[in-house]
């Protein structure tokens, strides 16, 4: 089955052909960064006009590279949400016009069962398993019991992970988005170099803010003289990456879980994945998406559509939504 995907839910114009879930044919994401650089930020308006203007090309773009024709396609899906609502309504309404040109079903996909697909991709990954979704808008631990059947076990009660590293960044002075850049530095730091507080929630929440102060604190304690940086972003990437491993862990292990799995913009992140595959020796199977997967794309789409669809009844009259 050949599935056509679009992501359009914030800063990424993407589409791709998957079959069967697992195996991509093409995969062409168009990024809209620099031009949210110069705002310190993604804004919506200017992101959903880019969306417009970049969605034929792109669409053009992954035929082209796959040799696929659109008639060949079985269906034809996008992200619904969440998600920005101007952004989604240009892949959504992409994707129900191909739909109906082409007269093949139109599958609404919800973005973060996408992100957890995106493990599926290139692998033999099956439920059970326990993923660690961590992106921009969310930080959640979820079992997933089967395909498309899911509980969440954990989420965040304030700031989202890829949030708090983008804020961080910020206030560091590194440029948007900031997680990447700031894990670049983590790498060349002493992560034991700053002590920084770990919140006391229940098992089921996180919480960032307290972290994300007390970087703030530590900053502007040296007061002129010059910021160790990489040491800075080395604790507090050691500090995130502990608490959100350990949880996850303790999860697993509660549901007895042997799998897990890592999903999101965050998942690329260079001590997570040390810390997800260090986990090996402990006895889990673990799984990570390859880094391409990790941030928004449309693969991820295209295999949601395959392995967990959203369940509704006239999926040509469901609109886009914005909070998940
Ligand atoms: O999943 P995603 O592409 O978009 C959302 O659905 O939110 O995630 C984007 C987030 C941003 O906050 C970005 O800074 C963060 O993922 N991110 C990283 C890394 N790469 C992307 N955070 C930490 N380390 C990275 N290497
Ligand atoms: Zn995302």
């Amino acid at each position: 089955m050949l599935i056509f995907g679009i992501e359009t839910s914030c800063d990424e114009t993407a589409c791709s052909i998957v079959k069967d879930g697992r195996e991509v044919v093409s995969n062409v994401v168009a990024s809209q960064i620099k031009t949210h650089q110069a705002f310190g930020g993604v804004v919506p308006e200017v992101a959903a006009r880019e969306h417009l203007d970049a969605i034929n090309v792109v669409i053009e773009e992954t035929f082209t590279a796959s040799r696929v024709k659109p008639s060949q396609i079985d269906a034809f899906a996008s992200t619904a949400g969440p998600g920005l609502v101007g952004c989604l309504l240009v892949g959504l309404n992409a994707a129900k016009t191909l739909s109906l040109v082409y007269d093949k079903p139109y599958i609404p996909v919800n973005h973060l069962n996408a992100h957890v697909c995106a493990n599926f991709i290139d692998t033999d990954l099956k439920p059970p398993f326990t993923c660690l979704l961590v992106s921009g808008g969310h930080t959640q631990v979820i079992n997933v019991s089967d395909y498309g059947e899911s509980q969440i076990a954990a989420s965040t009660i304030d700031d989202a992970t890829g949030e708090v590293y983008d804020k961080v960044a910020r206030l560091l002075g590194l440029p948007y988005p900031g997680g990447i850049q700031l894990d670049k530095l983590a790498q060349s730091g002493n992560g034991q170099a700053f002590k920084l507080p770990e919140a006391k929630v229940a098992d089921d929440e996180f919480s960032f803010s307290g972290l994300k102060t007390a970087v703030l604190r530590l900053v502007q304690g040296f007061k002129g003289v010059e910021i160790p940086i990489n040491d800075v972003c080395a604790s507090f990437q050691e500090t995130i990456t502990s608490t959100l491993i350990n949880k996850t862990v303790k999860i697993a292990k509660k549901n007895n879980s042997t799998t897990i799995v890592l999903a999101g913009g965050v998942a690329a992140n260079s001590r997570l994945r040390e810390k997800l595959y260090a986990l090996q020796d402990d006895g889990f199977n673990v799984f990570a998406p390859k880094m391409k997967y990790c941030t928004d794309n449309a693969a991820m789409v295209a295999s949601a559509a395959y392995f967990n669809p959203m369940r509704v009844e006239n999926p040509l009259e469901l609109e886009v939504f914005s909070r998940g």
